[in-house]
């Protein structure tokens, strides 16, 4: 799940159903906003779900609390064996969000990391991110304004 600013309602959502349905299978938020003093939206709710069990993993990107920018997309990139290893185990990948610059930053990110974690070509990157987890298994899933 990708959902920086306004995009982590639907995951906030996705989690508290999880939570009361009891499902167990692993799931990974990336979140980002400006400021982790005064933006971290839910984040007292995140805490606790990891606590919990019911949130596996959490990676957070505050742009402004330092000189140079860090976007969920660097997350993802700095991550990028693991989340490559969970595509590869069947993960589905969830954006939500700005659907300008940060949703086509993300997708450009996935591309990386297919190319630098699964060994493809640019071309089969393109190809297994666009077609193969966006429309055949439909496993990549956005929701982006
Ligand atoms: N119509 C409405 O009522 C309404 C309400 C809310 C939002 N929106 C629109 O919805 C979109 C999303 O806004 P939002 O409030 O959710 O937050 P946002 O503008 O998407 O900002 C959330 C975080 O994403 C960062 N960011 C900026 N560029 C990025 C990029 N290329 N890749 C990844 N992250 C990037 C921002 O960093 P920096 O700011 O430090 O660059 C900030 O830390 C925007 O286009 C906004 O104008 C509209």
């Amino acid at each position: 799940m990708v959902g920086p600013g306004t995009g982590i309602a639907p995951f906030r959502a996705f989690l508290q159903h999880r939570a009361k349905h009891g499902h167990t299978g692993r799931n990974w938020l990336f979140f980002g906003d400006q400021h982790a003093a005064t933006d971290f939206l839910y984040g007292d709710e995140f805490a606790a779900a990891q606590k919990a069990g019911t949130l596996h993993k959490l990676s957070t990107a505050f742009s402004r609390d330092q000189a140079e920018k860090i976007y969920v997309q660097h997350r993802m990139e700095q991550d990028g064996a693991e989340l490559w290893r969970w595509l590869e185990k069947g993960a589905y990948f969830y954006v939500c969000g700005d659907a300008k610059r940060m949703a086509k930053d993300v997708h450009q990110a996935l591309l990386t990391i297919a190319a630098k974690h699964g060994g493809k070509t640019p071309e089969q990157a393109e190809e297994y991110i666009s077609v193969t987890l966006s429309k055949t298994e439909k496993r990549y899933l956005k929701d982006v304004y």
